[in-house]
């Protein structure tokens, strides 16, 4: 590639101290005696990959030839968002403007560093130009988030009232992680938001940081006002799906969307409400940490006051970064799951060690445990169905799986039997999640076109065979 030699990478470093927005200067200064070399393009990244490089950056996003493009679901937005092959992997490319482009990818290093669930960001290229010297967008790369779906992707069958209503659970949990970082989202809807089965619930990642800001701390006002902003979007979100007949006709719009309210608040409660307790009362204390525990949040201390009087004692979780199921399964077995996978996972193998080896060492029994359950359900897995769901959910719905055929026959079923089951009566009816929707079923490629146009013309419903063959 001739651009191979005019390309210059840069590292730009997160000022991870930087409040609020990401300042305007920055972006300026980035170009600062670079203005010369005209046709070179400008990547920003933390570490260069040279296969980058074999993208043609010099033609316009939606002029992409289909052959470098990943056919991928994706959700409605306002700039082009393409995904492309890169390597072994797959990435998303938007092209905005240049501030924009910085500010979302450092913003996203730091929502990184402080571990909430969003999209990696690759790099910013500028300096794009076409042959004839005509200049292009910059665009910003994040890493395609595998096994993600746009929420509008969920609805390609009918979806039923109660999986809408863990869709915005998921979504509450995510607004509550960013808040209690200092994160204001300023744009927080479904569309901005990408969701991953989660043993059977819904686990919501940030995708589009462009309007964000991070703050030590947020006030009462702010959170209020980004939560109205999730209400509004969401409620405009689900009359559209209404509108489409892709939502069952007794939702109600409105009424569905004030359940983020509901939802949020609690979680904010029950996260980072004082409580009093009578001292006799102590084991409340517990069953509280057991219970942030349960919501995927570890308790790094307690503030316990004893009141004048002495008989009462104050209690103020502080909250850490969530993830303690996952960290424990991380830390016994070195499987990198999703929190409420990690704690299903977690629950069948502490019941293993319980009947098998109560007296033996958690680590050792952990290692038993995935070379005689985790292992061989994965490895039964008939290549063909592999790419259907990751390995982790897999064997989170065979132990499910397992558990209902032992209730329903009264009988204790050996794993073997489980997982044949499983496999022929559940996975073979699934479609594939992994690099989905290579070839996708024709009603989801209705909503994946009529959201490619509506993303460029405004609600076009023209449908063509292939999302991304127009590109
Ligand atoms: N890293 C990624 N992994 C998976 N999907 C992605 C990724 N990046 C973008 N997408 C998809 O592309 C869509 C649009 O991205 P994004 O929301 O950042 O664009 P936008 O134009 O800024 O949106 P808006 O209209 O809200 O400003 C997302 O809804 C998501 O479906
Ligand atoms: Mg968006």
């Amino acid at each position: 590639m001739t651009e191979e030699h005019s390309a210059q990478w840069h590292d730009e470093p997160t000022d991870y101290a930087q409040i609020g927005k990401l300042p305007r200067f920055v972006a300026a200064s980035a170009d600062d005696g670079k203005a010369a070399s005209v046709s070179s393009l400008n990547i920003t990244a933390a570490a260069a990959d040279p296969e980058l490089l074999d993208l043609p950056w010099h033609v316009a996003l939606e002029d992409w030839p289909a052959e470098y493009l990943a056919a991928l679901p994706r959700g409605i937005s306002r700039h082009i968002v393409r995904f492309a092959h890169l390597g072994g992997s797959v990435i998303a490319i938007k092209e905005t403007s240049e501030h924009v482009a910085r500010h979302e990818y450092h913003m996203l290093r730091k929502l990184a560093r402080f571990d909430v669930p969003c999209v990696e960001p690759v790099a910013v290229i500028t300096g794009r130009t076409t042959p004839d010297g005509r200049p292009l967008n910059p665009v910003l790369v994040t890493r395609h988030l595998k096994f993600s779906m746009p929420y509008r992707a969920l609805f390609s069958q009918m979806l039923r009232k109660d999986t809408l209503t863990r869709l915005i659970d998921a979504q509450a949990l995510l607004l509550v992680r960013l808040h209690l970082i200092g994160f204001y989202w300023g744009d927080v809807s479904l569309s901005n938001t990408l969701f991953r089965r989660d043993a059977g619930a819904f686990a919501a990642y940030l995708v589009d940081a462009e309007t964000g800001e991070l703050y030590p701390d947020l006030s009462t006002g702010q959170r209020e006002y980004d939560l109205e902003i999730a209400r509004v979007n969401i409620a405009g979100e689900l009359m559209d799906l209404l509108d489409g007949g892709l939502i069952e006709e007794k939702v109600d719009p409105v009424a569905t969307s004030e359940l983020i309210m509901d939802s949020y608040r609690r979680l904010w409660a029950e996260l980072t409400e004082k409580e009093s307790f009578e001292l006799g009362e102590r084991w409340r204390v517990g069953a509280r940490i057991r219970r942030l525990n349960e919501l995927g949040f570890d308790v790094e201390e307690y503030a316990i006051k004893t009141t004048q009087n002495g008989s009462t004692i104050q209690l103020q979780p502080k909250v850490v970064d969530a993830g303690h199921h996952q960290r424990r399964l991380l830390r016994l077995t070195g499987l990198d799951a999703q929190e409420n996978q990690a704690r299903r996972l977690l629950n069948d193998m502490d019941s293993f060690r319980a009947d098998n080896n109560p007296r033996m060492d958690e680590e050792y029994s952990a290692h038993l445990w995935v070379s005689q359950v985790f292992e061989p359900i994965v490895r039964s897995i008939p290549r063909d169905l592999s790419g259907k769901l990751e390995p982790a959910e897999v064997v989170h719905e065979v132990l499910e799986h397992r558990w209902y055929m032992s209730e329903k026959q009264e009988r204790h079923i050996p794993l073997a039997e489980a997982v044949q089951s499983y496999i022929d009566s559940v996975l073979r009816h699934r479609r594939d999640e992994a690099a989905i929707m290579l070839n996708p079923p024709t009603g989801l490629l209705k909503i994946l076109d009529a959201e490619t146009e509506e993303s460029r013309y405004g609600g076009d419903e023209t449908i063509d065979d292939y999302p991304d063959a127009d590109d």
